[in-house]
């Protein structure tokens, strides 16, 4: 039997200098090769929202639209952890109401923790998810759902000040018990200073190699997200184009008669011509 990734094992593992890997996945058949790859942390990331389902940005993603994705992901993971994404609105309007929705995501959707978004101010909601038992990771820097408070998708703490309230945000959310925090957009020398600012692993996205683990958007990764990549991403491989080329090959063998081959028919040795006189007659 696989022993399960958990979340005390990820927090182990900055001790152990281990890094951490971790991917965005969104349905069983990507968790699970994600899985066999031996990657730490499957992200049902709110992130679904832009490269699966179509919308302009996060915000728009409810609940519902979460936990379907994050049950089809706990289905096909086996070692990895599973974290769903809490999305915007289901963890600003009162406790009572983030603890509900968090727990949804452990007792209907299988997840092992979940994410949120925020600094300083989101500690209270960090401690009464974690007083109920649902573990919380983290996310500064960059963080999609309120970018438009920031000035757009850019990078955060360019400067001293802003640089000094993510320390201040990270040992706040270590404090409120967060077991991980990811750190998006943050130049690679400030990262490293959160880094080394808290025991609680850091997880980033573009935020240079200092990070104790790395992860990414598993379709910008794969090349399949056609419309933006950041300069952050590294592509290992373009599957984009590759799909686009199989496609128009089956419909140009569909147009011309090419498919199906014999090898891809059923055939039968019953005699069907019996029907033909039938219909003859
Ligand atoms: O939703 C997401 O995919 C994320 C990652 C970018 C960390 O939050």
């Amino acid at each position: 039997m696989v022993q399960k990734c958990t979340v005390k094992d990820i927090m182990a593992m900055k001790g152990q200098g281990r890094k951490i890997s971790m991917l965005t996945a969104y349905d069983a058949a990507m968790a699970r090769m994600l899985d066999d790859g031996g990657i730490d942390i499957l992200l049902v990331g709110d992130s679904l929202g832009n490269v699966l389902l179509g919308y302009d940005s996060t915000v728009p993603v409810t609940m519902e639209e979460m936990l379907h994705h994050a049950r089809a992901v706990s289905r096909g993971r086996v070692r990895a952890l599973v974290v769903g994404d809490m999305p915007f609105g289901s963890y600003q309007a009162g406790l009572a109401e983030a603890v509900t929705n968090g727990v949804r995501f452990m007792k209907e959707a299988g997840c092992d923790a979940v994410k949120l978004e925020g600094g300083e101010e989101m500690c209270d909601v960090v401690r009464a998810l974690t007083r109920a038992g649902v573990p919380v990771m983290g996310h500064v820097g960059l963080t999609p759902q309120t970018a438009g408070q920031l000035g757009g998708f850019k990078v955060q703490g360019r400067d001293i000040e802003s640089a000094r309230k993510m320390v201040a945000d990270v040992k706040a959310l270590a404090e409120a018990g967060v077991f991980g925090v990811v750190l998006e957009c943050v130049p690679g020398e400030l990262a490293a200073i959160v880094t080394r600012s808290v025991d609680v692993p850091t997880l980033g996205i573009g935020a240079g190699p200092e990070c104790d683990g790395q992860v990414l958007v598993i379709n910008d990764l794969l090349g399949m997200f056609g419309k933006f990549t950041p300069s952050f991403v590294k592509q290992y491989v373009k599957l984009a184009p590759q799909i686009t080329g199989a496609v128009a090959a089956f419909r140009d063998e569909v147009e011309n008669g090419i498919f199906p081959a014999p090898e891809h028919t059923f055939s039968s040795k019953t005699d069907f011509k019996i029907l033909l006189d039938e219909e003859q007659s």
